[in-house]
């Protein structure tokens, strides 16, 4: 079991996500650990070196360029992607025996994992709302009663990136998935969210705790929909020209 005020601490401690999932599965001894979407092994390699005591760490993806889903700016060619797999591969060659490769999509893997037998997963592989969907409801019973699903790109935009990509919904789908399953969600600095499979004998309750000071006060997609598409402009394309302006003005003086 964890504690709020112990979860509290190691996000006020930490200062990106790497060493908050350094810390935290340090702190709740998460032995079986696995991670979908692993790109170039970046994670997987921090992990494993932080965390001495892991046992098992599964590592999904397709390494492959995806059609007709997975619009979004990583979904590089598959020449990009053999190089990326085998980097992964050389980063996390020293922890080898701990290692478990399933190169494919969720859809392709889960059949091979034994339901409730992680105790931790980090979810950061295709962020759309069909992404997103699809491994949340996969990976939910891969995961013990009392373990966690952690996960990246809990962002409090859904337009994160270029227009002509898909919109990444993980916040506040996400939330929304916590609250149907009557778990316990934290909403995180860097844009991470930790949520918690109530154990079988104990507390079954929906909380949300933003942890963030306030970035996830409104879990409507509303609010996102009517400022995001504005704020994206905005950030895109006034600010340069305006900074631009300035910088001009200034220099002229
Ligand atoms: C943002 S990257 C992962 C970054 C990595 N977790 C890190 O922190 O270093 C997303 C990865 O998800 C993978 N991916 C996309 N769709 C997937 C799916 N349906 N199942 C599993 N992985 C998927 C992509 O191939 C890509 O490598």
């Amino acid at each position: 079991m964890i504690d709020f005020a112990s979860v509290q601490r190691i996000a006020n401690q930490t200062t990106n996500r790497f060493e908050f999932w350094q810390e935290f599965i340090t702190y709740s001894q998460s032995e079986v650990v696995a991670e979908v979407g692993v790109f170039r092994g970046v994670f997987a390699e921090k992990i494993l070196r932080h965390c001495t005591h892991i046992k098992t760490y599964t590592m999904v993806d397709p390494w492959r360029h995806l059609v007709g889903q997975y619009n979004e700016v990583a979904n590089v060619s598959d020449d990009t992607f053999d190089s990326y797999y085998k980097e992964t591969l050389r980063r996390t060659d020293a922890f080898a025996d701990k290692r478990v490769v399933m190169r494919g999509t969720t859809q392709e893997v889960i059949d091979q994992i034994p339901d409730e037998s992680l105790d931790f997963i980090y979810i950061d592989g295709d962020h759309t709302l069909e992404g997103i969907t699809i491994d949340m409801i996969k990976w939910y019973p891969k995961v013990k009663p009392g373990g966690f699903i952690g996960g990246d790109d809990f962002g409090t935009t859904i337009f994160q990136m270029p227009l002509k990509f898909e919109p990444s919904p993980i916040f506040p789908w996400v939330v929304y998935f916590a609250k149907s399953m009557d778990a316990e969600l934290y909403g995180l600095p860097h844009w991470q969210f930790l949520l918690v499979k109530p154990p079988v004998h104990g507390q079954k309750e929906f909380v949300f705790h933003d942890l963030t000071g306030g970035e996830y006060f409104d879990t409507s997609l509303k609010s996102q929909i009517v400022r995001g598409p504005l704020w994206y402009i905005k950030k895109q394309y006034i600010s340069p020209i305006y900074q631009k302006v300035r910088r001009l003005i200034s220099n002229s003086k």
